[in-house]
């Protein structure tokens, strides 16, 4: 019986008009439903909150389709099954899928939209497998190898350096020889991903002019560029790119909650200048192949050579505003909401 079990939820009220607001939020709290066979239930214990959430909420085309008002707002999430007729998954096991920001989730073990699998946290603490060993991590890994070509010797330059996708951008294209410089708001944010995860320069946009930062840190220009921001600083990377450059859209976390037009770069001339390259990317694209990208980046974390760093915030009742921090730049690393105890 799981009826005994009440189910807090995160409902899309409205379609946010620039940086989403409390109102754009309903809560619901239900009772779990009874299961059937083939089904089970899943309890919440992290959440992913990333910045595609707000892309989500906006209506339109994209790669996946909208959140619904009034639905459940869509998340990734790794929790524990706490109830099973499944012979998939068993009680105690924990998966990772798109839970949906609400305590539990309740639905055929196989359903195609939540996407479950199995974690096991002997391997690696549960909250990396939503960095590094998990969707950003792909993101990065893919983009980086695969759009970006990177050679050793080659000059790597990422946005949101300190973030969930940007750590693991840096600490692959390290380990393949690269020289690698991050882009991030902040002395702190910069300090780390020097100091800590191995890049050779951080320019601290909030803190300095990119220009003057990237004719310092990167003499010979650039011959890649994993983007993660959009805005002025990839209009400003374009003035510093070498010929046959690769440029990698990742995201335009700059452009999110504009409430005028997406601002293109103006100097996308200089890729005709430079027969350079610019190719978006999109992680799902990969997930064949995700286990090949997991053990690699597993084995280099087994080797001291790969970290990761998470930033956790407490309680459901936290979402609205943890989901901000993103947007302000307030996460330091992988943002998580945690909503359990493991
Ligand atoms: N294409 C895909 O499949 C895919 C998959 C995953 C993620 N993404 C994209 O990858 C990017 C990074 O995602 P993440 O999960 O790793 O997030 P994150 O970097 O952990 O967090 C977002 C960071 O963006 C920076 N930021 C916020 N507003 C900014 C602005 N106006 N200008 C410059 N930087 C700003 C902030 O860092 P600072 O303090 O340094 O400003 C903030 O901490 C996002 O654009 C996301 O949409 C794409």
């Amino acid at each position: 019986m799981t009826s005994a079990l009440v189910n807090k939820q995160f409902r899309l009220a409205a379609r946010p008009v620039g940086m989403p607001k409390n109102s754009d939020w309903s809560v619901t709290t239900e009772p779990v439903r009874d299961i059937v066979d083939g089904e089970i239930v899943v309890q919440s214990i992290y959440l992913s909150l990333d910045p595609a959430m707000r892309g989500w909420m906006n209506e339109g085309k994209s790669y996946i389709r909208p959140v619904a008002i009034n639905e459940v707002m869509r998340a990734g999430g790794i929790g524990k099954v706490v109830a099973s007729k499944s012979t998939k998954f068993a009680v105690g096991d924990y998966v990772s899928g798109a839970t949906g920001v609400q305590n539990y989730w309740v639905g055929a073990a196989d359903d195609k939209t939540a996407a479950f699998y199995k974690v096991d946290p002997k391997m690696a603490p549960l909250p990396k497998f939503m960095n590094a060993l998990g969707m950003p991590g792909m993101t990065a890994y893919f983009g980086l190898l695969d759009v970006g070509m990177p050679k050793a010797g080659e000059t790597v330059v990422v946005s949101g350096a300190a973030g969930a996708v940007g750590q693991t951008v840096g600490q692959v294209a390290k380990q393949k020889g690269c020289r690698v410089v991050g882009i991030a708001g902040g002395k702190d944010k910069c300090d780390f991903v020097v100091n800590e995860l191995g890049f050779d320069a951080c320019i601290d946009y909030k803190g300095g002019s990119v220009k003057d930062g990237l004719k310092e840190h990167c003499p010979n220009g650039v011959d890649i560029y994993f983007d993660n921001v959009g805005g002025e600083i990839l209009d400003t990377v374009l003035t510093r790119i070498n010929m046959k450059a690769r440029i990698i859209i990742c995201g335009a976390i700059s452009q999110y909650n504009n409430t005028t037009p997406v601002k293109g770069p103006a100097n996308y001339l200089s890729l005709l200048v430079n027969r350079a390259r610019m190719e978006g990317i999109v992680v799902f694209d990969n997930a064949a192949r995700f286990p090949e990208a997991a053990a690699e980046m597993g084995k280099w974390m087994a080797q001291g050579k790969f970290q990761t760093r998470e930033d956790i915030v407490q309680g459901l009742d936290n979402f609205p505003d943890t989901l901000l921090m993103l947007f302000e730049g307030k996460n330091f690393g992988k943002l998580i909401l945690q909503v359990a105890q493991e």
